[in-house]
């Protein structure tokens, strides 16, 4: 399968960017690096055509409440609509354990939206 890691060179992305590739599967690790950038949209209508995953483990530079939430809305956004447009079915997000019950964290609440975008 074609699977692009939106996060892909992140701490978890990059592992399983690994260990997919070692299964045997065409990987695209795609993050600012790489040019692809899911807050903005840049880059996200090259890696698509021909996805049949993407798996998005990116994280938010800021773990403060109102950077956080800004960037989990636009990032699941621009992901959800790149994917409709090149025809994705699967779409994976990593959340974390607990999220709904943290909510006194700015960060957790935003990873909530980001699952509900
Ligand atoms: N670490 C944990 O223990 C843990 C546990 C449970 C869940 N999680 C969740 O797993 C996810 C990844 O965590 P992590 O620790 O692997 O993060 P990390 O090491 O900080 O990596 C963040 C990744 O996000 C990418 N990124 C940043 N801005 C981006 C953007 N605008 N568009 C696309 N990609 C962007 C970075 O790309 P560049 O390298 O190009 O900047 C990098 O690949 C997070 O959502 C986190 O909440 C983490």
């Amino acid at each position: 399968m074609k699977i692009v890691v939106i996060g892909g060179s992140g701490n978890i992305g990059s592992k399983l960017v690994r260990r997919l590739g070692e299964r045997g599967h065409d990987v695209i690790a795609a993050s600012p690096k790489s040019g692809v950038d899911a807050v903005t949209g840049e880059g996200l209508d090259d890696v698509m055509p021909g996805t049949q995953v993407v798996v998005d483990v990116a994280n938010s530079p800021s773990f403060d409440a109102a950077p956080a939430l800004a960037f989990f809305e636009n990032a699941g956004r621009n992901l959800l609509a790149a994917e409709a447009r090149a025809g994705v079915q699967h779409h994976v997000a990593l959340s974390v354990v607990g999220t709904d019950r943290l909510t006194a964290s700015g960060y957790f609440r935003a990873k909530t939206r980001r699952r509900r975008s």
